[in-house]
């Protein structure tokens, strides 16, 4: 079986071959941690996108939208706490003068136990087949115990160190379990020292006058400071939500795994206003309702889980992580976060106005508690090209790489492909496809035998072809094949609407979720 980190590379190779990703400003060798989505890539994600927005904004009537810019005064991060506290604990090798992140050296560490006990468990698995009852294992197993002791032991001393801010005993955590840079191998490692996370940049046009602003790194705060603004025009009565999709950034000094951990990358928030009290509900019901988004899309619900944290920021008192199974592990691709008012109690301190809801139900007046649902794009974007890529042995010698995306995400739903390019199937493969393209992204293609096109469909993960032939011509039906089961039937052009509608619409994607 291939490795999962070559697994990984075939993928990311794959995602620039076939127009999905590329690096950032390539011709000029790259640049770091930036990304371009391709031709595919940006319909994948604008999907990705527009099932959110709906799920958010169509299915809940108390859910509205904004799109608030990417600058914002300055004060805002002053008030969320960003400027003071959006920082990673960073240290440098002094050998390959490289910079790393303390935390993420650590939980690499405890990623090692973690393997060694896995290992340990599909060694036994195999050993013992049918009759192993991993559970039992794992609580009696000498070696699995030795393993989870040093682990246990090393996560609670790495995350009191996180929770008081005490650098100096993160470096000594690395000197300790002797934790070496992976280039020079080396443990000569400087001090721990805090680094700020927000890119910097100036306002006005003379030197004198310029203001500092950040670029935001999280899309978060433009709900907060817009929430009167909402809830006065929209009328929005306590518990209604505001939704945003956009761009935020961060400086981050360990980037790498593609798109997993981006320098300017984008997020789907949602901010749920709620009475003071009433959060923790809240909280569960949303943390249910974004799984189940989610598992909707059939990528498998074993992929998923629950991460939650023991953490917490000092203004939340509830977080979870939804993870997924990627080729790397499982990661977090969404936060659910019980923030309670601290928010919006803080834009009212440094504001000096007054946000406040008066409940009419209960008389009184209040700043509302929030819990909120943020999840990167790219990182679904990933998660999704990660569990549909598949490169398939079809037997014979012969093989192919397809992606079963869900088809109402797709990036092109349908190819008209003329069988030849001559009697006049062209022209007839033209206007089916003029007649698809109002409803679904579509493609023609002429070029090549035709079980090559079916070839470079599926490893764009397009779910239909349809083959124009001769006989289209005396009884306008056509060749439909299917690309997960490569079936091929027999239908009339005018049914290829309805057809591929019913399994194509984001419609039967949303009506899983009501
Ligand atoms: N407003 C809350 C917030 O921003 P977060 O956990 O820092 O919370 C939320 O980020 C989500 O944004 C993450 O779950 C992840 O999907 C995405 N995200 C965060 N940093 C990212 C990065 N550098 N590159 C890509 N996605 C990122």
């Amino acid at each position: 079986m291939a490795k999962q980190e070559d697994v990984f590379k075939t993928i990311v190779a794959h995602a620039k071959e076939y127009g999905f990703v590329f690096q950032s400003s390539e011709i000029y060798d790259g640049l770091s941690a930036v990304y371009d989505y391709g031709q595919n890539g940006v319909e994948l994600k604008n999907n990705i996108k527009r099932y959110w927005w709906e799920a958010m904004t169509m299915l809940n009537d108390n859910i509205v939208g904004i799109d608030s810019a990417i600058f914002m005064h300055p004060t805002i991060w002053k008030a969320s706490g960003h400027v003071d506290a959006f920082n990673d604990p960073l240290i440098d090798n002094k050998d390959s003068k490289k910079r790393y992140r303390a935390d993420v050296l650590i939980e690499d560490e405890i990623a090692k136990f973690d393997e060694k006990i896995n290992k340990e468990v599909a060694k036994a698995a195999k050993r013992f087949g049918d009759s192993f009852d991993e559970a039992m294992f794992r609580q009696t197993n000498p070696r699995v115990l030795e393993h989870t002791r040093k682990r246990d032991e090393l996560h609670t001393r790495f995350a009191k160190a996180m929770n008081d801010n005490d650098l100096a005993d993160l470096k000594q955590i690395i000197l300790d379990y002797e934790i070496v840079d992976p280039i020079s191998g080396t443990r000569n490692w400087t001090d721990v020292r805090q680094f700020n996370l927000m890119f910097k940049t100036e306002m006005g046009s003379t030197a004198d006058g310029a203001m500092e602003v950040y670029l935001r790194p999280e899309t978060a705060q433009g709900i907060f400071v817009n929430y009167l603004n909402v809830q006065k025009t929209g009328r929005m009565r306590i518990p209604f939500g505001i939704a945003q999709i956009g761009k935020a950034f961060r400086n981050e000094i360990v980037a790498r795994q593609f798109i997993f951990r981006m320098r300017e990358f984008e997020q789907m928030e949602m901010q749920f206003f709620v009475r003071p009290g009433e959060e923790l509900k809240w909280f569960d019901h949303w943390r249910q309702t974004r799984l189940r988004w989610h598992k909707a899309l059939g990528l498998g619900d074993e992929k998923y889980r629950f991460h939650d944290h023991e953490k917490l920021a000092h203004y939340a008192n509830a977080a979870t992580d939804i993870e997924f199974q990627m080729p790397f592990g499982f990661k977090e691709v969404e936060g659910i976060h019980s923030r309670t008012n601290f928010d919006l109690s803080q834009h009212e301190k440094f504001s000096g106005k007054k946000i406040q809801y008066f409940d009419p139900e209960l008389n009184e007046s209040y700043v509302p508690y929030v819990i909120e649902t943020s999840i990167g794009v790219d990182r679904m974007f990933l998660s999704v090209l990660c569990s549909c890529y598949e490169a398939q042995d079809l037997g014979n010698g012969d093989s192919r790489v397809v992606l079963h995306f869900p088809a109402p995400i797709a990036p092109v739903k349908c190819a008209v492909l003329p069988l030849v390019k001559k009697d006049g199937l062209p022209e007839k493969a033209r206007e089916i496809q003029h007649r698809l393209r109002f409803d679904f992204t579509c493609q023609y293609d002429e070029k090549d035998s035709i079980g090559k096109r079916y070839r470079r469909q599926d490893a764009i993960g397009t779910p239909y072809c349809i083959t124009v032939d001769h006989q289209t011509l005396e009884d306008n039906t056509v060749t439909l094949r299917e690309r997960d089961s490569m079936e091929q039937s027999r239908v009339n052009v005018d049914d290829l609407q309805r057809i591929l509608g019913d399994s194509v619409s984001l419609n039967s994607l949303l009506r899983k979720l009501v």
